[in-house]
Order: C-alpha cells, then sequence, then structure tokens
C-alpha cells in the first residue's frame, strides 16, 4: 500500500545512486573534476550520455566555453576523491593538483581520464537543457576506457547523507 508523502520524502527512497564524476577544463586551463549523482545513458546509437549540473557550479560555465568533457564511473574504491570533488568548487581550488588523484591524457578531447576509475567517456556537447536548478547537457560520446588491471566495482552513495560504498547484491 502507497501513502502519499512529498517529493523529497519519497526520492529519498532513491538510493543506492551511482556515481559519476565529470571533468572539464575551466576558463583558467585547468581539468575540474565536479561529483554527479544525476548522470544517464540517453542513445545506444548514437552513444550520449547526460549529466545534470547546478546552476550554481563552477564547473557550468566551464562546460559552456569548453562544450566536451569526460564523464568518469569512480571505482568504488574512490569514495575520498568523490565526496572531495563534490564538496570543493574549481573557484577555489584546483582539486586534482590539490588531491593527487593519478590521471592520464584524453585523446579525442582537450581532457583528462581518472587512471583508477572503473570507466571513462570522453563526450563532445551536443545540446543542453534548463530544468529548473539544474541544466542537463547532453554529449556524444567520442571515445570510451575501461580499468582492466584495478577494481571494477563502481562507487555507490549509499544515503542523503553521502555515505559511499560499494553495493553488494543480497
Ligand atoms: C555524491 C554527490 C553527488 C552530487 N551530485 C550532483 C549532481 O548530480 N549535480 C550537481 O550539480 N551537483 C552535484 N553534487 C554537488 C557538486 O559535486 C558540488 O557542488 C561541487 O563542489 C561543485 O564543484 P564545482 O563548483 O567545481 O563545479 C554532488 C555532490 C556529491 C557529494
Amino acid at each position: 500500500m502507497q501513502i502519499q508523502t512529498s517529493c523529497e520524502q519519497a526520492i529519498n527512497r532513491k538510493y543506492p545512486e551511482q556515481v559519476a564524476i565529470a571533468i572539464v577544463k575551466d576558463a583558467q586551463g585547468k581539468y575540474n573534476p565536479i561529483t554527479l549523482g544525476w548522470t544517464m545513458i540517453t542513445s545506444h546509437r548514437p552513444p550520449m550520455m547526460a549529466i545534470s549540473v547546478g546552476h550554481t557550479r563552477h564547473s557550468l560555465g566551464a562546460l559552456r566555453q569548453a562544450r566536451e568533457f569526460v564523464i568518469c564511473f569512480p571505482a568504488s574504491t574512490m569514495s575520498e576523491d568523490a565526496l572531495f570533488c563534490g564538496t570543493k568548487s574549481g573557484r577555489d581550488l584546483d582539486k586534482l593538483a590539490e588531491r593527487g588523484t593519478e590521471t592520464q591524457p584524453a585523446t579525442v578531447i582537450d581532457g583528462v581520464l581518472f587512471a583508477d576509475a572503473v570507466a571513462n567517456f570522453e563526450c563532445k556537447l551536443e545540446s543542453e537543457l534548463e530544468t529548473g536548478d539544474h541544466v542537463l547537457f547532453v554529449g556524444r560520446v567520442v571515445a570510451s576506457y575501461v580499468n582492466e588491471t584495478g577494481e571494477t566495482h563502481r562507487l555507490y552513495t549509499l544515503d542523503k547523507d553521502h555515505r559511499m560504498g560499494r553495493v553488494v547484491p543480497d
């Protein structure tokens, strides 16, 4: 039986939620990672993915200017990186330099990949849609990578307090 409640209460039942990190070059020339829960695949052919980025984020202007970005699926071992990139702003610091997270160069776009991630996708911006307090950016995937030597389990947010970890089947 269902009991009617607020949207906020009902949405709290969504966890676990996949974690992604988008990396985009900003106006100062630094590669700025932003942690995202709101991401999705939108098409097989051509391969397209979408990310939802808040109006207040430093990454928003960078995405509009660079028109290309990397979407990374962090490994379950990368919770500290995801929390850092999701609580600090590129307006105030160079997140990659500060954390020292290992990266490798992208090959098609001007960007970097997270070397220890489960997978990385280079995307070219196709379109954007205003959706309220966030903007939906849709990118066409132009290069893809998987980690063959390291952790292959993705990172998830387990609850609304941003507790993160690996999801183990029941
Ligand atoms: C687990 C987690 C998920 C998040 N999901 C999103 C998201 O989907 N969209 C968004 O705009 N911000 C999201 N955030 C918040 C941004 O990552 C955060 O505001 C970040 O500091 C913005 O960085 P920037 O100012 O360098 O762009 C999330 C944060 C965390 C910790």
